[in-house]
């Protein structure tokens, strides 16, 4: 079974992996979450335990969890079956494969909503719907998108299209080039947006709102939600990088490459923040308003620009592009899973696309069902996966098997490393879990 379960496609440039990764990282987490459960949790402080989590938590599980799938080369669900028959383990670890299949499934429902949005946005600011509008106008804007059923129906179900044809066409062709091209293009788009922002918007007020940590404002709540959405945000605890690190060269060093992504996925969502905010500011809006912050702040800024409409239309069609090369990640492990054991790859699709669809329908008709979905997977199903996944790396794999699979070019960043996988991040997890249900 070893040997049937391994994938035969294989990116053969290190940059492949990481764009690939970047484009799994870099979503609707980054320029759509992010900014808004900032404002929610009141800033800066909620930042700077985001970051922590990211720093101590999140990278070292990136670490692990790329290392499993490419010293594999399988699925996450044969991946951790051919581990633990490698290292006498039980075969009950495999549930951090079916686990993170289910994740995707569950993440895709409501992910697939807000793409969706971003979709109609960019039709809208193609044909120049909201050009001109006063802010009042725009807000309301939003609660007619939010509140229609069939018009979100029909962008949700384009995007889920969409993302069905690019996983039903195979991985390893389009997805490479098409996040060498999209990736570069979205942060200069940012970088441009941030520097309308710092020119017309309220800047000041808004660094100092991301910036200047006010722990009072700190709530049990809050730190949960930083350290899921270290987890959202990296597309840890579920699988897909496991999947991508399956198809990663296998010479180069783990770290590095993860590193890099961390790094570009954490300047991509503060970019983001500092783009928002000082629109936010300018236009009394509240910076806690939910999730349609940047669907109100961003067209008022663009109603009013010179070739806001174009700007807009750029925008919002990146949005949707970073949201797609994230989706596909969704579906990925799930349908590679199927695809070893003889389930072709268009019918495995199908089916992981109809119930994305069909969840997604739920979540348009009942926000309940679309808040939920997006709080259990975020801060429960993704860090219980990665908790597993440090806890399997860290102490069910030998230590020289592990070292192998990392190539780390230091002993120094290895046992740092090491540590961190071991100690901090489980106990991390753990002390956020226990606080949040009132144990500790
Ligand atoms: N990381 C993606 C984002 O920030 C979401 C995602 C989560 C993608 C988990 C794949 C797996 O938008």
């Amino acid at each position: 079974m070893t040997h049937n379960a391994t994938v035969k496609d294989n990116w053969t440039k290190r940059w492949t992996f990481i764009l690939a990764a970047t484009g799994s990282a870099v979503g609707l987490g980054n320029i759509w979450k992010f900014p808004y459960i900032t404002g929610e949790y009141g800033g800066g402080a909620f930042v700077l335990i985001y970051l922590a989590c990211i720093l101590l938590v999140g990278v070292p599980v990136m670490i692990a969890e790329v290392m499993l799938g490419r010293s594999t080369r399988a699925n996450p669900v044969d991946a951790m079956l051919i581990l633990t028959e490698r290292e006498n383990a039980p075969k009950l670890w495999s549930i951090v494969g079916i686990g993170g299949v289910i994740g995707g499934l569950l993440i895709l429902m409501f992910y697939s909503v807000v793409a969706g949005w971003a979709l109609d946005y960019s039709w809208q600011s193609l044909t120049a719907q909201y050009d001109g509008l006063p802010a009042p106008a725009i807000e309301a804007n939003f609660d007619d998108v939010a509140g229609s059923f069939a018009r979100q129906w029909g962008w949700q179900s384009l995007f889920v299209l969409l993302t069905g044809g690019v996983i039903a066409a195979g991985v390893t062709g389009g997805i490479g080039r098409a996040v060498e091209i999209l990736m570069p293009l979205l942060i200069v788009f940012l970088l441009i947006l941030l520097g309308y922002s710092w020119a017309t918007g309220d800047f000041i007020t808004s660094l100092k709102f991301m910036f200047t940590p006010d722990f009072s404002k700190l709530t049990t709540e809050a730190v949960l939600v930083a350290l899921g959405h270290a987890f959202f945000t990296l597309s840890l605890g579920m699988g897909a990088i496991m999947a991508y690190g399956a198809y990663m060269p296998g010479e180069h060093s783990i770290g590095k490459t993860v590193i890099t992504i961390g790094f570009l996925d954490t300047a991509i969502a503060l970019i983001a923040g500092m783009a928002i905010f000082p629109l936010v500011f300018a236009n009394n809006l509240e910076p806690s308003s939910g999730p349609g912050l940047m669907f109100v702040s961003l067209p008022i800024a663009f109603a009013h620009m010179p070739g806001g409409m174009v700007f807009g239309s750029i925008f919002f069609i990146l949005v949707s592009i970073a949201a797609l090369s994230s989706s596909i990640s969704l579906i990925e492990p799930g349908v590679a899973w199927l695809e070893r054991h003889g389930i072709h790859r268009k019918v495995g699709t199908t089916g992981a696309a109809l119930i994305g669809w069909l969840g997604g329908i739920g979540c348009i008709y009942s926000s309940d069902f679309f808040n939920s979905l997006d709080h259990i997977t975020a801060n429960y199903i993704l860090p219980l996966g990665g908790l597993l996944i440090a806890l399997f790396a860290g102490f069910v794999m030998s230590r020289d098997h592990v070292k192998e699979g990392v190539r780390f070019d230091t002993d120094t960043f290895f046992s740092l490393w090491y540590f961190a996988l071991r100690y901090i991040a489980p106990l991390g997890i753990l002390i956020v879990f226990l606080h949040s249900v009132g144990l500790i």
